[in-house]
């Protein structure tokens, strides 16, 4: 066990946890920040997408002790009443159906728009390749990147 004092949402948070311990798991099971998803704990959906010093990161793969001293942002911390432009344009897009990978979604697709703040189709595809959704709202999600690139 060791003790971290975790920067998450501009707060710091302390845990006593293995330093092999995966983020998503410190978030979910250690400070109740359940917005962060399991899907397939292996880097291969993208339901467990959280921000690391801004940069979409899987925290299914990131060991806690790797993440100790940067910044993270969890979907909870990316607006205080969920208007962040993204989530704006998820909800007037409807982009949700089931909702499972929708905060990974959101988490990648605001990483996007920070390093290209008018991506083409082809970008949006290729950066979001690796956040599936099993009810197929890609096309709805495309159109929300696109509506708050504007
Ligand atoms: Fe982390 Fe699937 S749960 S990528």
């Amino acid at each position: 066990m060791a003790k971290y004092n975790l920067k998450i949402n501009g707060k710091v948070r302390p845990v006593e946890v293995d330093p092999a311990t995966p983020m998503l798991w410190v978030l979910r099971d250690h400070l109740d920040l359940v917005g962060t998803k399991y899907g397939c704990g292996m880097a291969q959906c993208g339901a467990c997408t959280v921000h690391l010093n801004g940069n979409a990161v899987r925290s299914c793969q990131l060991p806690v002790s790797a993440a100790a001293g940067q910044e993270i942002t969890t979907i909870e911390g990316l607006s205080a009443t969920g208007d962040h432009p993204v989530q704006k344009a998820w909800l007037e897009h409807d982009v949700a159906q089931c909702g499972y990978c929708q905060a990974g979604q959101i988490m990648s697709a605001v990483s996007l728009l920070k390093s290209n703040p008018n991506p083409s189709d082809e970008d949006i595809q290729a950066f979001m390749s690796g956040n599936i959704c099993r009810c197929g709202t890609y096309t709805r999600v495309r159109a929300a990147i696109k509506a708050a690139a504007q």
